[in-house]
């Protein structure tokens, strides 16, 4: 029954070759993320640690693809500097994520603005002392601080976005967490746990939120020579040039062959499509950006006999 049903597709699609083509090219056009391309037209969008690094380039990215975008940071500076470079729809506040009342403002400036919060993204994060300890010796003031700055702020985002996303019926939650909340040991534990407690709490969320046409999803990118990745390797190589811990993230710790660095952009763009309307059934995953780090593990095989 399927082959000659086949037969006659691939007749039609002979015949139809250019006009298909030409289908093809303009739907392929919709959904690339050449700079004109329009995928969250409209929509208004909060980001968290936008002022560099990740963050920035998703401002970036979300401004290309049609959305307005308040940028919020603790460096104000660097976060105007920013939001003036990317023009009339995108504008910055300050917001210290440890601080759920400046959450809650950044929601609301939104909404007073625009009139609504179509994305909100829980970016913002440190990395907490990076030189590996022991669990006997784990410094329990340092969790704290990179619990609030990592994990509570993410769940005050989503509490505050929902606030206003619910009584609409729609929206978007976007949480940064990482490879290092996926599998234990990669990093310092203080920010493992907090990157796992992010992925927790899109888990424990997307339920409630989803009866309520709000989707929240988490992304977790592998190691980018951000000053974020590059700051954290620091502790650990206090020796090493900037240079050369530019190479530890972009070829020790690469998963890809053929050339291929993750790049901010790549997450960016990670973000574009959890915040579109093309992404509108996805709701509570973590989408890992790591060129495959985190599937598997290598068996420790023994070596042959003889
Ligand atoms: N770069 C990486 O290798 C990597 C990998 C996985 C996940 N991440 C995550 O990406 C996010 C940012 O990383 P990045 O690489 O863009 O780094 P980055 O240092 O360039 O950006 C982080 C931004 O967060 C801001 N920030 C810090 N504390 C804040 C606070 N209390 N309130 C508001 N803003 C604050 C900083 O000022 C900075 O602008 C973090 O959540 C991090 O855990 C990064």
């Amino acid at each position: 029954m399927f082959r000659p049903m086949q037969v006659a597709i691939r007749g039609e699609s002979r015949r139809a070759a250019p006009a298909a083509v030409a289908g093809f090219v303009s739907h392929y056009g919709y959904y690339s993320t050449a700079s004109n391309s329009q995928r969250l037209a409209g929509k208004v969008a909060v980001i968290t640690g936008a002022a560099s690094g990740i963050g920035k380039a998703t401002a970036a990215e979300f401004v290309r693809n049609g959305a307005k975008v308040i940028l919020t940071d603790i460096q104000d500076d660097l976060g105007h500097a920013v939001a003036a470079e990317l023009g009339p729809d995108a504008a910055y506040a300050r917001c210290d994520v440890t601080d759920e009342a400046q959450i809650a403002a950044a929601v609301d400036l939104a909404v007073a603005r625009h009139g609504r919060l179509d994305i909100m993204h829980n970016h913002a994060g440190v990395t907490g002392r990076m030189a590996m300890h022991s669990v006997g010796s784990l410094d329990l003031a340092d969790f704290d601080r990179t619990m609030a700055t990592n994990a509570r702020s993410a769940v005050a985002g989503i509490k505050h976005a929902a606030r206003v996303m619910v009584p609409r019926r729609s929206g978007c939650i976007i949480c940064t967490a990482s490879t290092a909340g996926v599998l234990g040991g990669i990093v310092a534990p203080t920010y493992g746990i907090s990157k796992a407690a992010v992925i927790g709490a899109v888990r424990a969320f997307a339920g409630e939120l989803g009866r309520h046409g709000v989707r929240v999803n988490a992304i977790s990118p592998h190691g980018i020579a951000t000053r974020f990745g590059l700051r954290g390797l620091a502790e650990l190589f206090p020796e090493a040039s900037e240079g050369e811990l530019k190479r530890m993230v972009e070829t020790g710790m690469n998963e890809m062959g053929g050339g291929t660095v993750l790049e901010v952009e790549d997450i960016a763009r990670a973000a574009v499509y959890l915040a579109s309307d093309e992404a509108k059934y996805v709701n509570g995953h973590n989408l890992v950006v790591d060129g495959g780090y985190t599937v598997g593990k290598a068996a420790n095989k023994p070596a042959p006999a003889g």
